[in-house]
């Protein structure tokens, strides 16, 4: 029977370039929602982290983490050259816990390795999985708790000598938060615009706990379906909205894992996002519902940004509303660029024109890296950060300026 403290390897994969944001966010939410366990030192690889926890810390942080792509359970690392012992092996793992005859996808990967061909892999594989089986016949329910769930994942992976077998705790990626339903022509995946948000959050010079729970107008005019305001509201919060494969594995009630029923949201919002498409602002207002955010402080509305009486309505809107609470605007964007959608907006023009609008503490723009890379900020607007990564197979930077007077960029350590 599964042991729900016993401690494990898990990998926490994200995206390329996130790996190190990725295991910030691990290090800040573990001490408030797990504060009897001891932080583990979590070790970096290229695409995630690896962190040793608790069976079921690890797999109940699905609930919680925003940035990474799924969570995967380490289950056996042996020496591996040949396919006859990599089935004899798989044929004797104690599977028991995850694994009632369901059926995997396969995910393969060699490096520097004897064993490289995917299909004699997958073979041994699926033949071992089936002689595991019948050598320790599933329960009647556990066949159907698990014939109840479609996405699962196994990893193999073999690098050198060694052989990694992983059992996928999410099933669909982690970033598919199951809120969103409608989306838009370009949108960002949901995990990406978390990164921004919380990437936004640490640049400030304040102490951690302070930026994320004081009040915060946010200001996306390029909103699309509406990631980012969403990503950035609920990104302490867990996710209510979808299923994962570990609450269907056959011995799910063994590892005791509170699945979260509500949000916190005690913190002041206002969030303001418009879209050149009716049919976006549509989306987002129809995802807010879908996410249960309908009742905070917004105002979503259709404009385009490249016409100044919309800039000029906009800033009244932002400024006017903010005079009595003294809260710093963020103004956090993907505008549009590329080759899907063409750019009307470059970067600079509206950096400049964003200056005459008021004091903004943080303004984020996510642009192909190539278009942000030589950029000089226009005067009276000062870089921040920035953070470069893959999203769509292209390389992206998100970068951050303040145009503030009094300099709040964070103190270098
Ligand atoms: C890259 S997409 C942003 C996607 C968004 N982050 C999401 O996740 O759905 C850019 C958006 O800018 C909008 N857009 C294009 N030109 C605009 C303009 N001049 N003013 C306002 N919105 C514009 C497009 O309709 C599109 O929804």
């Amino acid at each position: 029977m599964m042991d729900a403290n016993e401690k494990r390897t898990f990998f926490f994969q994200t995206p390329i370039g996130l790996e190190s944001l990725g295991l910030k966010e691990f290090e800040l939410k573990f001490p408030v929602r797990y504060p009897s366990t001891p932080l583990p030192h979590g070790e970096i690889i290229e695409g995630g982290f690896t962190l040793e926890l608790p069976i079921n810390v690890g797999i109940g942080l699905n609930y919680w983490l925003k940035i990474p792509n799924r969570i995967l359970l380490r289950e056996a690392h042996f020496k591996c050259r040949d396919i006859p012992k990599f089935y004899n092996k798989v044929k004797k793992l104690n599977l028991k816990s995850y694994y009632a005859g369901q059926d995997y996808q396969f995910v393969i990967s060699s490096k520097d390795s004897r064993l490289f061909d995917d299909r004699k892999i997958e073979k041994a594989l699926r033949d071992a999985l089936e002689a595991n089986l019948k050598a320790s016949e599933p329960k009647a329910d556990a066949k159907i708790r698990v014939s109840n769930y479609k996405e699962w994942k196994l990893y193999v992976r073999f690098e050198e000598d060694w052989c990694t077998i992983s059992i996928d705790t999410s099933g669909d990626r982690l970033g598919m938060r199951g809120y969103k339903n409608r989306v838009g022509k370009a949108p960002l995946r949901e995990n990406l615009a978390s990164s921004l948000y919380f990437f936004t959050a640490l640049s400030l010079p304040e102490s951690v706990g302070d930026s994320f729970t004081r009040p915060l107008t946010l200001i996306d005019p390029f909103c699309g379906s509406g990631t980012l305001l969403m990503e950035s509201v609920l990104f302490f919060e867990p996710n209510l909205f979808r299923n994962y494969a570990f609450e269907f594995f056959p011995q799910a009630q063994n590892l005791s894992i509170q699945r979260p029923t509500s949000y916190f949201l005690e913190r002041e919002l206002f969030l303001l996002g418009s879209d050149i498409d009716s049919e976006r602002i549509e989306d987002t207002r129809e995802n807010f519902r879908e996410a249960g955010l309908l009742t905070l402080a917004h105002h979503l509305q259709v404009g385009d940004l490249a016409k100044a009486d919309f800039q000029k309505k906009l800033s009244i809107e932002i400024f006017s509303h903010l005079d009595s609470r003294k809260i710093l605007p963020w103004f956090l964007s993907n505008p549009p660029y590329g080759k899907r959608i063409a750019q009307e907006l470059k970067a600079n023009q509206l950096l400049d024109s964003l200056k005459t609008w008021g004091e903004f503490e943080r303004i984020g723009l996510l642009l192909p890296r190539d278009q942000l890379a030589g950029l000089t900020p226009p005067k009276g607007i000062n870089f921040v950060d920035k953070l470069d990564f893959i999203h769509g197979g292209e390389k992206v930077r998100f970068s951050l300026f303040t145009n503030l007077k009094v300099n709040n960029e964070k103190p270098s350590t």
